[in-house]
C-alpha cells in the first residue's frame, strides 16, 4: 500500500468542501503519522448568530464526515475519535487512516458526490414526491452517526416549521448586530476564499419566492420584508423538509449532527437531490424550543433542511462558494 500520508492533502481538500454556516470554514487540520486531527477555529465563529458555537461544531462535523468519506473512496479504512483530549476542547477529532480497503460502489458514489454537492437556494420542482426508499436512505445516513431524522410530514408539522422560520427571521432581521455579522460574510470580494458570494444566492428576495418556507435573506441591508407574499397564494413548492436531531445537546452531539448532515447531503447528491439548510429557527432560543415541542421531538433539533429537485429554469444558484486552500488549513508535523 502507498504511504497513507500521501493521501492526507486529498482527504483534507475533501473536508474543506463541507458546508459551513455562512461559509465560515471554522476548521483547521494537523497531520502527523497516520492521523489527521480536526481542530476548531473559534476565531472564525459567529458570536451573534451562534454564541454557543453549535453551528460551528456542526460545520466541523460535516468536514469530518467528508474526510471519512473521501478516505474510504481512496481505499483506506478509517477510525474516528471525537473529542480525544478532554482538556483541549478545540481538538475536535482524530481521524486515523488505516489499512487499504477496496471501496464498494456505494462508497465510491458517496466520495464522487463531494465535489458536486452544494447548497441550492433556488426554487425546487413543484411536483416531487420522493420515493420512500430515498427517504429511508437519508434516514440511514443520519442514523449511522447516532442521530435521528424527523421528516416534517403532517400539515400541522409543516405549519409549525413555517411559522417558526418566519418568526426567527423577524427576530434576526430586526437585530442590527445580526445584520452586521451577516454583512461581514456576504459583502466580500467574489474571489474571497470564504463567505457567501452573491452568485450563490438567487437575486429575488426570499419573501418573493412564493413558498411557505422562508429561506434566509443574505442581503443584510434589505430590511424586514414583512409576511411572505402578502395577499398572494404561494406557489406550491413541496420540498421534503427534515430535521436532524440528537439526544444530547453538547459538543459531541453537535459534531455527530454535522457528520450526519455531511452524509445526508452526499447521499442526497448521489440521488440527484438538491438541498439547502434553513436553520434560522434553531438560532433563536425561543423558536428552537418551540420547534422541538411542536414537532414532539424526543431530543434536540440541530439542522432543518429542505430537499427536492432543483426546478428546471429556476433561479438556481450557479455560483459555488469558494474554499480556503489546503495549504492554509493544513499543518503537517
Ligand atoms: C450549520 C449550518 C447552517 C446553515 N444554515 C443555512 C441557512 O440557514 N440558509 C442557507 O441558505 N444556507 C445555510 N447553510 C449553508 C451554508 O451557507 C453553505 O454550506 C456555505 O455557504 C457553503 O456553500 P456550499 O454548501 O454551497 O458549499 C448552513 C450550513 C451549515 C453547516
Amino acid at each position: 500500500m502507498a504511504d497513507v500520508r500521501a493521501l492526507v492533502p486529498a482527504v483534507v481538500e475533501a473536508a474543506t468542501r463541507a458546508p459551513s454556516v455562512h461559509n465560515t470554514q471554522p476548521w483547521r487540520f494537523v497531520a502527523h503519522d497516520d492521523v489527521v486531527e480536526l481542530w476548531d477555529d473559534p476565531a472564525r465563529g459567529l458570536p451573534v448568530l451562534d454564541p454557543d458555537g453549535r453551528a460551528r461544531l456542526i460545520s466541523c462535523g460535516a468536514a469530518l464526515a467528508l474526510a471519512e468519506v473521501a478516505a474510504a473512496g481512496l481505499g483506506v479504512s478509517t477510525g474516528t475519535t471525537l473529542l480525544p483530549d478532554s482538556g483541549t476542547p478545540e481538538h475536535l477529532a482524530d481521524l486515523q487512516l488505516g489499512d487499504a480497503r477496496t471501496p464498494d460502489d456505494a462508497q465510491r458514489a458517496l466520495a464522487a458526490a463531494i465535489g458536486r454537492r452544494h447548497t441550492e437556494r433556488g426554487a425546487f420542482d413543484e411536483s416531487v414526491d420522493l420515493p420512500p426508499e430515498t427517504v429511508r436512505a437519508l434516514a440511514s445516513a443520519v442514523e449511522a452517526n447516532g442521530c435521528l431524522l424527523r421528516v416534517v410530514e403532517s400539515s400541522d408539522d409543516a405549519a409549525a416549521v413555517t411559522v417558526l422560520l418566519a418568526r426567527a427571521n423577524d427576530v434576526q432581521s430586526r437585530d442590527p448586530a445580526y445584520r452586521d455579522e451577516l454583512r461581514q460574510w456576504t459583502g466580500r470580494d467574489p474571489d474571497s476564499p470564504d463567505g457567501i458570494p452573491a452568485s450563490a444566492v438567487p437575486s429575488e428576495a426570499p419573501a418573493e419566492r412564493g413558498s411557505s418556507y422562508r429561506l434566509r435573506d443574505f442581503d443584510a441591508d434589505r430590511g424586514d420584508q414583512g409576511p411572505q407574499r402578502a395577499g398572494e397564494p404561494p406557489r406550491a413548492e413541496h420540498p421534503l423538509v427534515v430535521v436532524i436531531g440528537t439526544a444530547a445537546d453538547d459538543a459531541a452531539a453537535w459534531l455527530a449532527a454535522g457528520q450526519a448532515l455531511g452524509r445526508l447531503l452526499l447521499t442526497a447528491t448521489t440521488r440527484g437531490l438538491a438541498a439547502s439548510p434553513m436553520t434560522q429557527a434553531l438560532e433563536v432560543q425561543d423558536t428552537r424550543a418551540r420547534l422541538a415541542r411542536d414537532l414532539g421531538l424526543v431530543g434536540h433539533p440541530q439542522v432543518v433542511l429542505r430537499l427536492g429537485l432543483a426546478a428546471p429554469g429556476s433561479t438556481a444558484a450557479v455560483g459555488h462558494a469558494n474554499r480556503r486552500s489546503v495549504a492554509e488549513v493544513l499543518e503537517t508535523r
